[in-house]
C-alpha cells in the first residue's frame, strides 16, 4: 500500500473481530517499530508485546481499574456524548477484542533529553499503526494509564529497569470502520 494512502485512511479502531494475527505480521509490526528515526540514533524504544491469552486478561483487569479511575474526566469531558463514553467504557475495559497489545516505554530511564527521546519512540509507533493499517490490522494508540497517574505502575509490572511508559497500542482485524474526524483550521503556515 502507498504510503499516503496507510497515512490518509488510518483511523483508531476500539473494536476487533476474533481474526487471528499471523507471529509474522506481529514480527513485521514490530520491526516497523525498530526502524523509525531517533535522537543521536539512541534508538530509546523498549515494546513489551502481550499476546498470551494470560498476558492478555491480566492487562484486561489493569485497563479496567484504569477506566474506573479515568470515568469522572469522561463523563465531565464528554457530557453531550454518552456514545462516547460508552465507547471508552467498552473499549478500555475489554481492550476491544484486541489480539495484542504493545506496550511502549523509554528503553532507560536516564536520559538527558527525554523530550526527544519521546519523539523517537512516537516516531516508531506511528510506524507501527501504519504498517498494522497496510496489513489491514486495526490499531489505537492508548494514553489512558498516564491521564490518570498509573502509568507508573504499569512500568513496575511490564519494564521494571526501563523507562517511562509511553503508550498502549492495541492491535486487531477491525470490527468497525469510523469516519475520519474533520481536520481543524489555521493548524500550519507555508513561510
Ligand atoms: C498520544 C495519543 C494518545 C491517545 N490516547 C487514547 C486513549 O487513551 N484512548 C483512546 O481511545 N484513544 C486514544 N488515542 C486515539 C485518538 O483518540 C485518535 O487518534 C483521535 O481521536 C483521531 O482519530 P483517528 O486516529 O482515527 O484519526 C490517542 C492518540 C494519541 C496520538
Amino acid at each position: 500500500m502507498d504510503v499516503k494512502q496507510a497515512i490518509l485512511e488510518r483511523r483508531s479502531i476500539r473494536k476487533y473481530t476474533d481474526q487471528p494475527i499471523s507471529d509474522a505480521d506481529i514480527n513485521d509490526i514490530l520491526e516497523a517499530g525498530l526502524y523509525a528515526p531517533s535522537a543521536i540514533d539512541l534508538q530509546h524504544w523498549y515494546y513489551v508485546v502481550v499476546k498470551s491469552p494470560e498476558k492478555m486478561e491480566e492487562l484486561k483487569q489493569f485497563m479496567s481499574d484504569v477506566y474506573d479511575k479515568f470515568e469522572p474526566v469522561l463523563l465531565d469531558r464528554f457530557k453531550n456524548n454518552p456514545a462516547t463514553i460508552a465507547e471508552t467504557k467498552a473499549f478500555l475495559k475489554g481492550l476491544g477484542g484486541a489480539k495484542f497489545v504493545i506496550l511502549a516505554f523509554l528503553y532507560k530511564d536516564d536520559y538527558p533529553d527525554v523530550k526527544g527521546a519521546m519523539e523517537g519512540v512516537c516516531a516508531g509507533i506511528q510506524n507501527m499503526l501504519l504498517t498494522a493499517h497496510s496489513k489491514g490490522i486495526g490499531s489505537c494508540w492508548m494514553t489512558a494509564p498516564m491521564r490518570v497517574g498509573m502509568d507508573g505502575q504499569l512500568k513496575e509490572k511490564y519494564a521494571a529497569g526501563h523507562g517511562e511508559f509511553v503508550a498502549a497500542i492495541t492491535f486487531g482485524y477491525p470490527a468497525q470502520s469510523p469516519k475520519a474526524p474533520r481536520r481543524k483550521e489555521d493548524r500550519f503556515i507555508i513561510i
